[in-house]
């Protein structure tokens, strides 16, 4: 029998399988890093050396870095946290619900929030940023890639128009770590969002960086831990299993080239090969894993059902919007149709995809759309099986 392929690393990705061989090491270490005692000291010893990790993956100081529990809460303590006497905050329209929700939900606290329109392409209007940001700007929050479409975002521009009004600059970086190389004091931005469990890491880290000089305050209060800014034990093992993968800066570049040569093989199969598809902003700067396509009279949801039961793993959006049937919000605000949105599909490569696999998926991808084509299943029909 043939093994199940996944392309849905945007979503998740599997834990690397060095961690699994590491495990047992850290779970010896079970005291609290916080305990004075020799029961204190190993845990503190192990969480040090994650954070000088990560820090030096990203290229910033260890005690910038903010353990939380995942993206979601770094992105919540950015906007709730930080602490600032200005009302104005500007976001993208291709954020993250956990970053849109949030500036929603200061919206309703009183503050005003602009929302920066992005074209066909997935682009932002560096004008329009200068138009909106004034000195009443506390943040500007725009991620550093995205999610659905994969397309990089300018932070350095960004923070030059932010800056010179004397506005903060966060980033959500959670689909951009292990990717792609960057470097955070090179980028210039104030915070920045990450999360282990997009990077092979176990489920349960996250990180909020707060450049020195940027105050946040706690959203969950309690202990000291984290220099007062995120109270609560810190999940030691979720946290080390990041700080591994963040050592493996060569394997990063060399896996990212791999799997941008294998992305385009399959986005040129796939183009050649099943007609009236194209390939969502395919001009953009993009990372190198991901695909979102819209193929012409094909129900997302009824391909991604079609291809689940024989084997592949994709996505029609993000993740966490499976189950909502509304089109991708990222897709409308790019300006596609909502049909178009609904006919998208979401193809995300890992470490773990060969070309075998790759052209496995597109040969099955080619009889599904024609089958699901030739019943007319424009329209969303379930199954079809
Ligand atoms: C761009 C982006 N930001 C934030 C998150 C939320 O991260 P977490 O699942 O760790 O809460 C996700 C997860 O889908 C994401 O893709």
């Amino acid at each position: 029998m043939r093994t199940a392929v996944y392309l849905d690393h945007n979503a998740t990705t599997p834990v690397h399988p060095g961690i699994l061989a590491k495990a047992p090491e850290w779970l010896a270490f079970w005291g609290n890093p916080s305990s004075i005692h020799s029961f204190g000291r190993g845990p503190k010893a192990v969480l040090r050396e994650a954070r000088q990790s990560i820090a030096s993956l990203t290229g910033v100081q260890p005690l910038e870095l903010i353990f939380t529990a995942g993206g979601s809460e770094a992105n919540n303590l950015a906007f709730k946290g930080l602490v600032t006497k200005r009302k104005h905050y500007v976001i993208s329209a291709i954020e993250h619900p956990s970053v849109s929700k949030t500036a929603e939900w200061l919206r309703n606290q009183g503050c005003q929030v602009d929302i920066l329109n992005v074209n066909r392409s997935g682009a932002i209007d560096l004008d329009e940023l200068r138009a909106r940001v004034t000195t009443e700007t506390a943040m500007v929050s725009v991620m550093l890639a995205n999610n659905e479409t994969g397309h990089i975002y300018p932070l350095k521009e960004i923070v030059s128009v932010a800056h010179a009004q004397g506005a903060l600059v966060h980033t959500d970086a959670v689909q951009a770590l292990g990717k792609i190389e960057f470097n955070l004091k090179d980028l210039g931005v104030d915070l920045a969002t990450f999360s282990g469990h997009k990077f092979y890491a176990l489920k349960g880290c996250g990180i909020l960086y707060a450049r020195k000089g940027v105050t946040v305050n706690p959203a969950i209060h309690g202990g000291a831990q984290e220099r007062g800014r995120r109270a609560g034990t810190e999940n030691l093992l979720a946290i080390a299993s990041l700080g591994f993968m963040c050592g493996k800066k060569g394997e990063i570049a060399a896996q990212s080239h791999r799997i941008g040569e294998l992305r385009d093989h399959m986005e040129s199969r796939i183009l050649r090969e099943i007609s009236d598809t194209v390939v969502t902003g395919p001009e953009g700067h993009r990372l190198p894993n991901t695909s979102s396509l819209c193929l012409d009279g094909v129900d997302g949801e009824t391909l991604l059902m079609n291809l689940d039961v024989r084997g592949f793993g994709v996505s029609t959006g993000a993740a966490c919007s499976s189950g909502n049937p509304e089109p991708s919000p990222t897709l409308l605000a790019m300006g596609l149709s909502r049909q178009e949105a609904q006919q998208s599909l979401r193809l995300s490569l890992g470490w773990g995809n060969t070309l075998e696999e790759v052209d496995r998926f597109v040969d099955e991808l080619v009889l599904v759309v024609d089958r699901l084509r030739s019943f007319d299943l424009g329209k969303k029909v379930g199954y079809g099986l």
